[in-house]
């Protein structure tokens, strides 16, 4: 296993002529709406949105081939050759090392490829990133004499221009290129589309898309080529452009064009360079809503040393806001440590589209990852998260359901992408583990008293039907009989999710599946099909909201909770009801069909630990339920788990088969992490997911076996070939669930072993083939597929710092509880996690001299900032939020933690 140079930078890295591995892309953003893509070539796209692009929108499968990339050509003599590698000439000796040289760097937000043509003498060093505050990429390029002799060139920069909306690619491609007004201003070339293209209804367009650029000392650029045929001339391909070939002189500043392909290129005045002497040369790409901003853009970057100032001060903010950082005995995976943590900024700001993998969907993001990515937050930056919170509980319906989609801004729902009324029966459940972590780590539980309206459409019934009294018009938020706008506590909001859920069972008595559950793929099994995975989850979380309305009453001394009169139906207390999953259903029923269209708006006051009982009795019930009717034996002894679906044709997917053995994760996550498994079946839970799902080599844990079968009663996943995505990857948000799950009960090994799994294999360069990070999976090869953008990597943030490092909120305390095994820390038998808790930055520092296992030491002494501080137990240590609040905000204190063997 080899994984790639880490540099002194935290976090960057470099690859030796990347150009000869596919598929490489990687992210840049800006904090406003900025979004790219490059590849090792400066290929890749731009976008600020699915209406908006810069470049041409590309695809994974596009990368091969995406040669109208960014360019920057220069022409010696009668030669011409790029110095982003993308040239007939370079392209054919791509595989011929002795031509050429290149050697990419990459940090948080930035991207740098330096590149030598040893015939030739030069090398080219390219460097391409986002500035913070404006909708541009800055592509900066300096040009060294490498050679003996003075070097003589001209350059040219060229990026072709798309200018229009994403859809325009397969939808009237030629016509938009129709809207297209060009003009070379003093520094570069302006396209203005005249309208945005949509037979819906065309608007003007006022967004200008532009490439500027400028030599040293602010030289400006002498000929223009506005258009693609201009530059590439009759017959011109990316690869030899005409216009440097044939060195076209081009036209001058203030020439327009019209109707066409508009192409970001230019030549500036010919350079001479002494052995040794380097120039730079400033490109900006980007997009301006007025022409005010593009003047402004030009002003504030223009220059070479603006650029450079931008460069710092990007790179400098992402390391700052990344404020977690890992030290174990193994530093390329703390290393990848910080691409994990930073992985959920990108899911932020690229939601799940917009990478080249990610070529689905249309901006904004999905209810699960919303709550999930909120998770990270809570790590890094609570500060909003609260408010985040409090908003993001007004997409849920009064039925239980939810809006599926959150467009730009918080609290802006859709229903769902594709106009499809769909319910994915996890959905509730994870606004609940968000708003706990929440509590855990703020001490807010006051939370669950404020206010939020709820989401209403036309859906009505949990999905099932629609509400004909509905209209548009009367807005997106559920009203009450006399038309007011109603709103309830998150508590209610909670309780409604939670118990609704409960009533919503199949043949089973198990959780329906609905549209389908985490597994977005699983979505062929809406009529009999169930979810015995989640319903795992689902009886976790009534465990732990029982938890929360009692810290609640603890904390406020409140007695009740007002809650939506209502609601009372799913309050039953008759036990024996339960076990008939057709009463259970007509129980819901009834709930639901009161609140078809409009609810009473009338409140009763519920006392918190009836409440609280009423959870916890519904929790033993379901988690009895489940070990009498989930459990399966494996064919060998010490093997065993849980079945996680019942199919369409209402038949446990689980077991032995004559095809062999059919076993899936996530059953055995969720039984893990909701407490259902006893110990005893998770060590047969264990020992089962290492014989059938296990493979070191290639990211660990499986999703799934090869169940040889199409399955039309279940879901596409079952059309994908096996090992791939959602059948049988290593699918790396559910194998980090794994983890986090035995971690919770106590089995680090276990844990750990699926968690280094996945950073071995993401490390290894030569069979991920991914830049460091955690991508969606890695297939039947172990190549990592879509990277970045996926929740794993908040999971996996969050398991490290709550459950490895044991680094955690309590109830808005601070509790150190580690679960370090021997192999984590370094030689000298120390291992640190900085971050930040209630505003303060921390160091926590674990001693272990003997290098003992977990289970072997016991936490012997603590000090604070060199002040001694209590044990409990010899298991954990709690340092109370009034101690931390009032420790200085702006210096790092240093929690130390001494282990010694356990008696
Ligand atoms: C993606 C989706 C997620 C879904 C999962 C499995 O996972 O974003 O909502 O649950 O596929 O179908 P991710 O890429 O976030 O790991």
């Amino acid at each position: 296993m080899s994984h790639l140079p880490f540099l002194e930078e935290s976090g960057a890295f470099a690859v030796d002529r990347p150009e000869t591995i596919s598929y490489l892309y990687f992210p840049l953003a800006s904090d406003t709406d900025m979004k790219s893509a490059v590849t090792p070539t400066f290929g890749g796209d731009a976008k600020l949105d699915q209406e908006t692009f810069l470049l041409e929108p590309v695809s994974a499968e596009n990368l091969h081939d995406n040669r109208a990339s960014r360019n920057f050509w220069l022409r010696c003599g009668g030669e011409i050759w790029s110095c982003t590698g993308v040239s007939a000439a370079q392209e054919a000796q791509r595989f011929t090392p002795d031509q050429e040289d290149s050697r990419l760097q990459a940090g948080l937000m930035w991207q740098t490829v330096e590149r030598t043509a040893r015939p030739l003498g030069i090398t080219a060093r390219v460097t391409l990133f986002c500035p913070l505050s404006d909708n541009l990429e800055i592509m900066l390029v300096t040009v060294r004499n490498t050679g003996a002799r003075p070097l003589t060139a001209t350059p040219f920069a060229a990026v072709p221009l798309y200018g229009r909306s994403a859809d325009n690619i397969r939808d009237h491609r030629n016509v938009t290129s129709l809207l297209h007004r060009i003009r070379c201003t003093g520094h570069g070339v302006v396209v203005q589309p005249t309208m945005s293209f949509d037979e819906r209804g065309h608007r003007p367009n006022h967004t200008q898309y532009y490439v500027l650029g400028a030599g040293p000392d602010g030289q400006a650029p002498v000929g223009f080529y506005p258009t693609v045929e201009s530059f590439l001339g009759e017959g011109g391909t990316y690869l030899r452009p005409r216009a440097v070939a044939e060195d076209c002189p081009g036209v001058p500043a203030g020439s327009t064009a019209a109707g066409r392909e508009a192409m970001g290129a230019f030549r500036f005045p010919e350079l001479t360079l002494a052995p040794g002497a380097e120039v730079t040369y400033t490109v900006l790409l980007g997009v301006a809503r007025t022409p005010e901003e593009l003047d402004r853009v030009w002003q504030r970057y223009g220059s070479a040393e603006q650029a450079r100032a931008a460069l710092a001060e990007t790179r400098a903010a992402w390391q700052r806001r990344v404020n977690v950082s890992f030290h174990t005995g193994d530093a390329a995976f703390d290393h990848l440590m910080r691409w994990v943590c930073f992985q959920p900024f990108l899911r932020r700001l690229f939601g799940c589209s917009f990478l080249p993998h990610h070529d689905y969907g249309r901006g904004g993001r999905g209810w699960r990852d919303l709550w999930q990515d909120c998770l990270s937050l809570l790590l890094m930056d609570p500060g909003g998260v609260g408010r985040m919170i409090e908003q993001n509980f007004g997409g849920v319906r009064i039925d239980g359901t939810n809006a599926t989609i959150i467009g730009a801004g918080d609290g802006n729902f859709i229903a769902d992408r594709n106009g499809i009324a769909r319910v994915w029966m996890d959905h509730a459940l994870w606004p609940q583990m968000t708003t706990r972590l929440y509590i855990d780590q703020t001490g807010d539980v006051e939370i669950l008293d404020r206010q939020a309206p709820y989401f209403k459409d036309a859906q009505a019934l949990r999905g099932t039907a629609l509400d004909p009294d509905y209209r548009p018009e009367q807005g997106g938020w559920q009203r009450d009989a006399a038309g007011q706008v109603y709103s309830g506590t998150v508590l209610e909001h909670l309780l409604i999710e939670q118990l609704a859920a409960f009533y919503e069972v199949g043949d089973h008595n198990m959780y329906r599946l609905r549209g389908a559950d985490w597994n977005d793929a699983l979505d062929m099994a809406a009529e009999h099909g169930e979810s015995v995975a989640f319903t795992c989850a689902y009886a976790g979380n009534l465990r732990e909201l029982a938890g929360m309305i009692r810290l609640l009453g603890r904390r406020t001394g409140a007695r009740t909770a007002p809650v939506l009169a209502e609601l009372a139906v799913l309050l039953d207390t008759d036990p024996a009801r339960w076990d008939d999953a057709a009463a259970k259903r007509q129980l819901l029923a009834r709930y639901a069909e009161q609140c078809r269209h409009t609810v009473s708006g009338q409140r009763i006051e519920l006392p918190l630990d009836e409440l609280a009982n009423a959870l916890d009795s519904r929790a033993d019930w379901l988690m009895d339920w489940l070990r009498r009717h989930a459990w399966i034996d494996g064919p060998a002894a010490g093997e065993g788990w849980y079945n996680s679906y019942y199919d369409d044709h209402g038949r446990a997917v689980e077991g032995v088969f004559p095809t062999g053995v059919r076993m899936m994760l996530t059953g055995q996550v969720f039984a893990i992490m909701g407490g259902v498994a006893t110990d005893e079946q998770i060590r047969r839970i264990t020992a089962s997911a290492d014989h059938y799902l296990y493979r070191p080599e290639a990211g660990g844990y499986r999703l799934n076996t090869d169940f040889h079968e199409l399955k039309f009663d279940l879901g596409r996943m079952f059309g994908f070939a096996y090992g791939e995505k959602e059948n049988g990857a290593v699918f790396s948000h559910m194998a980090v669930m794994y983890a986090n799950a035995l971690y919770r009960r106590g089995f680090a090994h276990a844990g750990w072993k699926a968690l280094k799994a996945l950073a071995d294999t993401a490390l290894d360069f030569d069979t991920s083939r991914i830049y460091p990070g955690i991508p969606e999976y890695f297939r039947a090869d172990g190549r990592g597929m879509y990277h970045y953008l996926t929740g794993a990597a908040s999971w996996y943030m969050m398991t490290m710092i709550t459950q490895v490092f044991g680094v955690r909120g309590q109830e808005g305390d601070l509790l150190l509880a580690p679960a370090l095994l021997a192999e984590q820390f370094d030689a000298d038998g120390s291992a640190e996690l900085a971050l930040t808790f209630a505003g303060r930055p921390l160091c926590v520092r674990y001693e272990n001299p003997a290098l003992l296992d977990v289970g072997q030491y016991r936490l012997a002494a603590a000090s604070l900032d060199g002040a001694p501080l209590p044990v409990d137990g010899g298991v954990s240590v709690r340092i109370s939020r009034a101690v931390l609040d009032a420790l200085d905000a702006d210096t790092t204190h240093r929690i130390t933690v001494t282990l010694r063997a356990a008696q």
